[in-house]
């Protein structure tokens, strides 16, 4: 029959336009390096995983050696990321050190041969409570959001424009913002104060650097996502310790999240809490060439969260 077969060969055009289409995405990432700020855990860990099973050599920037090192073994264990040739190098940075990251951005050159990507992911949940009864000795410190969240972005962000600029290179950039950048959220003023900062950093540097290089800066806002900073914040709700206070939990496992995990889940909408993957395809698609018209965006990943 002529239409049948001539169905059957348009399915099999279609078909092979599809595979080369998705092969031609995972190409674009194979060879390539990507500093990922957090990348030991959460979101980050997650877009770590998925860039390095497409070839693309990971710079997992975070605070603790132990995690890192766990990471780095997670992801260079992988049999995708070994098979599409991938890896991942744990670097020890505090965000907070403007100093500290100058000097990983350029080991990260100097040991993976380039820069190409960034997603600036470091982020810490901080003080839950109303904002007038803030203990002042948060201000500034390790638990301040702001110091961690904004400043560790805007380091970040300074110096990998720097660099792209140094180099005449395009790139792409994706920060990490949260549903609470665009929306107010009662008893976490200072994290919803750096999501919000973060929002404007994005927007601001997007549009000053549109072309010469062109230096894509876009910002994803996670909902609640299956994470440590999600995990840690739930304590406050069992027995009012703040995130940093008590254990930490860095297991989906541990008894405390597991207790508070049904009363989180059934507020959210469709009961449905994301898994830092889902996260991860929406930051890798806006660092990718399918997003070339996209920056300067605030990009939300919640579930319709804050379509309400
Ligand atoms: C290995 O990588 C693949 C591709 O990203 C992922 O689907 C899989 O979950 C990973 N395996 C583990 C154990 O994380
Ligand atoms: C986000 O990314 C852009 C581009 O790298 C950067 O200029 C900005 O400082 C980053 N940080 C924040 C807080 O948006």
């Amino acid at each position: 029959m002529r239409t049948g077969s001539l169905a059957l060969i348009l399915s099999v055009v279609c078909l092979s336009l599809l595979r080369t289409s998705q092969a031609a995405f995972e190409d674009e990432f194979a060879g390539k390096v990507a500093f990922i700020s957090g990348g030991t855990s959460g979101i980050g860990f997650a877009t770590a995983m998925r860039l390095a099973s497409m070839g693309t050599k990971v710079a997992i920037i975070g605070r603790n050696e132990e995690r890192g090192k766990a990471a780095e073994a997670a992801i260079n264990g992988n049999a995708t990321v070994a098979e599409h040739g991938g890896r991942a190098k744990f670097y020890q940075c505090d965000v907070t050190q403007h100093i500290k990251v100058k000097s990983t951005i350029a080991a990260v050159v100097n040991d993976l041969g380039g820069l190409h990507y960034a997603v600036n992911s470091a982020g810490i949940g901080g003080f839950l409570g109303r904002f007038d009864e803030m203990p002042d000795s948060l201000l500034w410190g390790v638990n301040d959001p702001v110091m961690n969240n904004l400043y560790g972005v805007i380091h970040c962000v300074l110096e990998e424009v720097r660099y792209w600029r140094s180099h005449n290179q395009d790139a792409a950039i994706v920060n990490l913002s949260s549903y609470n950048g665009i929306r107010a959220t009662a008893y976490g003023t200072m994290y919803g104060a750096s999501k919000h900062g973060i929002n404007g950093v994005t927007q601001s540097v997007a549009i000053e650097n549109v072309e010469n290089p062109r230096i894509r800066v876009n910002s994803v806002c996670p909902g609640l996502v299956d994470t440590p900073l999600t995990w840690n914040q739930a304590k406050w709700f069992l027995r009012g310790e703040q995130p940093w206070q008590g254990h930490y939990i860095d297991s989906a496992q541990d008894p405390d999240w597991v207790a508070n995990r049904p009363e989180w889940v059934k507020e959210l909408i469709g009961q449905k809490i994301l898994s830092p993957y889902e996260e991860a395809e929406a930051i890798i698609f806006l660092l990718s060439s399918r997003a070339s018209g996209i920056t300067g965006m605030i990009y939300p990943v919640d579930n319709g969260a804050s379509a309400k």
